[in-house]
């Protein structure tokens, strides 16, 4: 099931967002974003379990889409696919709203989600984190 995130669930998200970032919590602040208007932030929860997020921007032209991620004991099982889609599904206007997110180069299992929503390579961003290159893509 997917739903808003709630206050309760931001350690959990901290400890998902750390797998991939060790420092997230406090480049995130999610503590202080989780209530402003712009953000979004939900999560997926199975069985009384949240496995995975994702955390986005809602800009007066655009989303941005700035973290997903999926518990490694869930990947591969659409979790991500569901999370995007529900996205699209609440924020895009029927596609009217485009999302834009970063990417790094060799990240291949997020680019081939991406690509299934149709998102563009529109520019590559050298260095974009430490010294690894960034796609950054659009949708829309
Ligand atoms: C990227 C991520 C969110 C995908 O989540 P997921 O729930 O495993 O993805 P899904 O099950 O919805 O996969 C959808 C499609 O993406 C592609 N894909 C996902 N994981 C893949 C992998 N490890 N290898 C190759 N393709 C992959 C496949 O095309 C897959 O469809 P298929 O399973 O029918 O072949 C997940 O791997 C993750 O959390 N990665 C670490 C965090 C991250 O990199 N986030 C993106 C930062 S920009």
């Amino acid at each position: 099931m997917i739903r808003k995130a709630l206050v309760k669930d931001l350690d959990k998200i901290n400890a998902l967002g750390e797998l991939l970032q060790p420092n997230f919590k406090s480049i995130y602040k999610l503590k202080d974003e989780i209530n402003k208007d712009l953000t979004i932030l939900f999560v997926n929860e199975d069985k009384g379990i949240v496995n995975a997020y994702l955390y986005a921007q809602n800009l007066i032209d655009h989303i941005d889409l700035l973290s997903i991620i999926v518990h490694p004991d869930w990947r591969r099982k659409k979790i991500g696919t569901n999370l995007i889609k529900y996205l699209i599904d609440n924020y895009c206007y029927q596609d009217l709203k485009p999302i834009i997110l970063e990417v790094a180069t060799d990240n291949d299992s997020a680019l081939k989600l991406y690509e299934s929503f149709k998102f563009k390579i529109v520019n590559t961003r050298k260095n974009y984190y430490n010294n690894k290159d960034a796609f950054l893509m659009k949708r829309g």
